[in-house]
């Protein structure tokens, strides 16, 4: 394929067939990935391609922005401690990051060329991807791809891109920047409302989220992890809403560590009963995750959660109640066929989330 043929034939891809994909392939996929330019040739960017099948439902798990079911994610991490050891603070800081994602451009494009199908995916919970593969300290998770060959019955629709007027000048930059200035003035009040934070709340803060703003060490159990966050009646003094937010979400990220153990313990090697764990660690990790994300993903996470539990409920009731279980399924193949027009197509995604409303009273 030519690369401009590759480059508008890739598509983000979210249903996936479950037909594995050789060593060989992986391999040179991510061969071709080390061919992307770095900053000071210095390849801080590493590779953790999982296709071990337990370990890509546990991913999945804990990746709320993954869909699809794909035999493969390929996780692309920066070692920061090798960018700052050979190309200085900036290499660590800001160019790994870049180079990084240039690598998985181009393993992308060379999947399309092969006919696989990927999606980039960054709403995963870093705490529990990092816990379920043991990433050093030191490295950073860029980015989870999504890997497979693609269901035939679902070719993913293209999303509309911005007329190029829209996005190109030539010799400067003029009538651009007023989103940008909003968003400045969005993080100097959140700013304000930090320095605003009385040392009572940013302790419990801080607890929450570990000293070094890291979570704590894994909890033993999801209560425990997600009971961390202090209780309203033990404050003593008013709390700004930020510092309690961070306090929150701190105690989530360590609800999903503590999520990511779960999965991986012994007493879960029967697959049976981890569907309601499966859609726990969805939640949570939609929950810890959706802060700081586009506004339409929490009803996306919402109708996702919604989609599971009517199978499941259709599954459990096929025999005592067939009309019933026939009614849930209907409703979660209605989500499943149109929750991802979210990324193409608003309003027939709200209209679905409306139809589904409907459809649920006739399950009443
Ligand atoms: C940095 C990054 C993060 C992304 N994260 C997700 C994700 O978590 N889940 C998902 O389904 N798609 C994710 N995407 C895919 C985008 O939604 C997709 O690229 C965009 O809608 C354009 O569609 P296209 O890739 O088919 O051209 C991500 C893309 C990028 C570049």
């Amino acid at each position: 394929m030519e690369t401009s043929a590759a480059i508008l034939a890739r598509r983000s891809v979210r249903a996936f067939s479950d037909q594995p994909v050789s060593r060989d392939l992986l391999r040179s996929l991510v061969e071709t990935a080390t061919w992307a330019p770095s900053a000071s040739n210095v390849q801080a960017w590493r590779f953790c391609v999982v296709d071990d099948p337990a370990l890509v439902r546990k991913l999945d798990m804990v990746s709320p922005g993954l869909s699809g079911k794909p035999p493969v994610i390929a996780v692309v991490l920066s070692d920061r401690e090798y960018a700052r050891a050979k190309g200085g603070q900036k290499a660590a800081d800001e160019f790994s990051s870049l180079d990084a994602a240039y690598a998985c451009e181009n393993l992308m494009l060379a999947a399309a060329d092969a006919g696989l199908g990927t999606c980039a995916i960054k709403s995963y919970n870093d705490d529990a991807v990092r816990s379920l593969l043991n990433v050093p300290d030191g490295l950073q998770v860029e980015l989870l791809i999504s890997l497979g060959w693609p269901d035939p019955a679902k070719s993913p629709r293209a999303p509309k891109r911005k007329p190029l007027d829209e996005v190109l000048r030539f010799n400067g930059c003029e009538a651009w920047g007023a989103e940008e200035t909003s968003s400045h003035t969005d993080a100097a009040a959140s700013q304000a409302d930090d320095e605003g934070c009385t040392a009572s709340c940013a302790e419990q803060s801080r607890d929450a989220i570990g000293a070094e703003g890291k979570a704590r060490p894994v909890q033993t159990s999801l209560s425990e992890a997600m009971s961390a966050s202090p209780a309203p009646q033990q404050k003593t003094t008013q709390p700004s809403a930020v510092a309690c937010e961070t306090a929150f979400h701190g105690s989530l990220s360590a609800a999903m560590a503590a999520s990511a153990a779960a999965a991986g313990a012994p007493p879960h090697s029967a697959e049976e009963g981890t569907d309601g764990l499966e859609l726990l660690a969805y939640m949570v990790t939609s929950a810890a995750g959706l802060r700081g994300e586009p506004a339409i993903y929490g009803p996306l996470r919402l109708i996702e959660s919604s989609k599971r539990v009517a199978a499941q409920l259709a599954d459990s009731l096929k025999t005592a109640d067939p009309a019933r279980a026939e009614a849930l399924r209907n409703l979660a193949t209605l989500i499943a066929e149109r929750q991802n027009d979210c990324m193409t197509d608003e309003d027939s995604f709200y209209t679905m989330l409306s139809e589904a409303a409907a459809l649920l009273a006739k399950a009443l």
